[in-house]
């Protein structure tokens, strides 16, 4: 047997952040997404409001947090891909190293997401085309602060949104392009890829938030908005809303697919976990709720339809921007903001296989972006034509949850109500119970009071809470509902 160190067998050293900020940066940049862009506003309007969104923050901090603890602890300690790093903390604790198959899980659940995650995104950029278009047509009228798409009908504006998805040609070249920006960030490695854009594009990204959250606050209107978000009505909280709730909790925290493992791997200094990990959940859960603070109100002042699903976001706010002041440079800016989040999350979503490829397969970086950027666009080419060409076709149409699901919301779904949370209950089985305590202490960073609260959230209250969410969420009956 020789050394098992990586530099003994003549590899060169394993990539890695060039800091604790370029690692939170690169962390916060993961998690801010579509899916708080987007995905929250989307499900909380869908699911009726306060209530969902109250369990949703419940799920954030009791659950999420000490799992982006977990998640960060393994990688850390790992220094490899997901799989490997598990089947490290196994070897350093003396337990079998089949839990390394908890990290293949996130592994494809990651690819999945990714699939569709870059069909959506696709979507945010041909309205960052749209607005664009219309923004340059302002600047060109020497009215900069007209409002947007002047003189279409309501009709007219939101129609685009069918018109697209109709279009199966736009909608690939859409994916096509953001997935060929986020291969080329991710081959280009930690460093010169993932690390830079990170540190370009998060910056941007608050300054566009904080920019215009106070142009909201002047001209939208807010009560309405706070009432729906903020009022709970229990009796609206079922088994399957408290499932979708503890799903986006954990899809916006980049949880239950490996990602924090991955990144947390890159990280080789010495870090406290704990103040990292709330910074994390802090970003996410306000850069989430201010988004539903931007976006309710503005539908309640045009009378529309809190519930309309994935296409919300898209039919509401071009509309909105029409009457409001500058609402030419505001959508258009709007439109940006979501896009960049999207990018910094697609990256860490297609390191998770990406790194894979190389610590378990033993392929190139530039190999292992190939294979997994391409296979995942394939997939999401199947996740487009499900709104045109394939609109019939129902994967899992067995299963009642999914009877009535096209394939990018089947895939969604089942990453988002299955396989996150079967990777959340085995990573808080494996930390909680498995792991070394020694090992545990000493890499976290956490002692006295927090270290037991979180060791108590995370061996009894994330297995038992995810576990029973998980099944009663999928099997209703069980509670005789
Ligand atoms: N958290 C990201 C978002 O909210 C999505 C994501 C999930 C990214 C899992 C990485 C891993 O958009």
């Amino acid at each position: 047997m020789v050394a098992s160190s990586g530099l003994a067998e003549g590899k060169t050293p394993r990539e890695g952040w060039s800091s604790r900020s370029a690692f939170i940066l690169a962390a916060v940049g993961a998690a801010v997404g579509l899916g708080n862009l987007w995905r929250f506003p989307t499900l909380a309007g869908e699911n009726g409001g306060g209530a969902f969104v109250l369990f949703y923050v419940g799920c954030v901090f009791l659950l999420g947090l000490p799992l982006v603890v977990s998640e960060i602890f393994i990688g850390r300690t790992g220094q490899d891909d997901a799989a490997g790093s598990i089947r490290k903390v196994a070897e350093k604790s003396g337990v079998s190293k089949a839990w390394a198959g908890f990290g293949l899980l996130g592994v494809i659940a990651a690819f999945l997401i990714l699939s569709f995650y870059s069909v959506v995104a696709g979507w945010v950029l041909y309205y960052v085309g749209v607005l664009g278009g219309d923004f340059l047509g302002a600047i060109g009228s020497g009215d900069l602060f007209r409002g947007a798409l002047p003189g279409e009908s309501q009709e007219m504006i939101q129609g685009r949104m069918g018109d697209l998805f109709a279009n199966p040609w736009l909608l690939l070249a859409m994916h096509a392009i953001f997935m060929g920006v986020t291969f080329t960030i991710v081959a280009r490695g930690i460093g010169s890829g993932i690390e830079t854009a990170a540190t370009v594009l998060m910056p941007m990204f608050f300054i566009l938030l904080v920019g215009i959250t106070i142009y909201g606050a002047f001209v939208g209107n807010l009560t309405e908005a706070v009432a729906f978000l903020f009022t709970p009505d229990w009796s609206k909280l079922t088994p399957q809303v408290m499932n979708t709730a503890l799903g986006q909790a954990l899809f916006s925290l980049s949880l239950g697919v490996a990602g924090l493992i991955t990144y947390g791997s890159y990280i080789k200094g010495s870090a406290g976990l704990g103040p990292t990990s709330v910074t994390i959940a802090f970003a996410d859960t306000g850069v989430a709720l201010i988004a539903g603070l931007m976006i309710f109100p503005i539908v309640f002042a045009v009378g529309l339809d809190p519930a309309a699903g994935p296409t919300l976001v898209f039919q509401t706010l071009p509309f909105a921007f029409q009457t409001m002041p500058a609402g030419a440079l505001i959508g258009f800016l709007f439109f940006v903001l979501v896009l960049v989040a999207a990018v910094t999350s697609s990256i860490s979503l297609l390191e998770v296989p990406v790194a894979w490829g190389i610590g378990e397969m033993g392929w190139s970086r530039p190999k292992s972006t190939m294979i997994f950027g391409g296979s995942a666009f394939l997939v999401g080419v199947a996740c487009l034509l499900g709104y045109n060409v394939w609109s019939d076709v129902r994967l899992l149409g067995f299963w009642s949850l999914f009877a009535e699901t096209d394939i990018l919301d089947t895939i969604d779904g089942f990453t988002g109500k299955v396989m996150l949370p079967l990777g959340a209950f085995f990573t808080a089985i494996f930390v909680g119970w498995r792991a070394d305590r020694k090992l545990v202490e000493e890499m976290t960073g956490l002692s006295g009071f927090w270290l037991s609260l979180w060791r108590f959230l995370i061996a009894w209250l994330c297995p038992l809470a995810v576990g029973f969410i998980l099944v009663t969420g999928l099997f209703p009956e069980i509670l005789g509902s």
